[in-house]
């Protein structure tokens, strides 16, 4: 391959090796040699959001990143979000208020979700839909989106709350 390169980089939790030509995007590598599929390509301009991923903790656009800017990196698909469980109560709302038809963007706009949320524990819906807005769907009409991302932030905030009480109330317990 003209102008290959070597990387290496953490992928979904793992470290992996991969022979790289200098123009190919992140996204294709991560498509095509290691099958995370999940990483759909839309418009390749960074334009429509489909392909957005986690590198180093951050929301990034797989179509605008180079393969060899992710040596030594941390990156995260939606199929290492999925696994790992992190994301499992966005992608439960998202599926209980019916926020995607055909699917392709929401990959992406899970990833979007969870830096949204991980930022802001309870964004207003503008905030949300501002949020999203970089994140192209023509299925929904992002009412949906919004619903489930509004609901997760608020299951989250009670499941909080509940801790922090059970966690005040056994200290007193444990006192009697
Ligand atoms: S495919 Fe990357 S932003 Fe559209
Ligand atoms: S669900 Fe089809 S593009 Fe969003």
């Amino acid at each position: 391959m003209e102008n290959e390169q070597r990387i290496g980089f953490t992928l979904n939790g793992e470290r992996v090796r991969a022979r790289v030509a200098a123009r190919q995007h992140l996204g294709d590598l991560l498509r095509l040699e290691f099958g995370l599929t999940g990483v759909h390509l839309g418009c390749e301009h960074g334009v429509c959001g489909a392909c957005t991923i986690r590198v180093d903790g951050r929301a990034v656009r797989a179509c605008l990143m180079l393969a060899v800017q992710a040596d030594g990196a941390a990156v995260e698909t939606i199929e290492g979000l999925t696994e790992s469980g992190e994301i499992a109560d966005l992608q439960d709302a998202f599926h209980r208020r019916n926020a995607l038809q055909c699917g392709y963007c929401t990959p992406g706009m899970l990833v979007t979700a969870a830096e949204l949320l991980a930022e802001t524990p309870r964004p207003s819906r503008e905030a949300i839909r501002e949020a999203v807005g970089g994140n192209y769907c023509r299925c929904t009409g992002y009412h949906a989106i919004v619903d489930a991302i509004a609901a997760t932030a608020e299951t989250r905030i009670a499941a909080t709350a509940e801790a922090r009480v059970a966690a005040s109330v056994e200290p007193a317990e444990a006192g009697r």
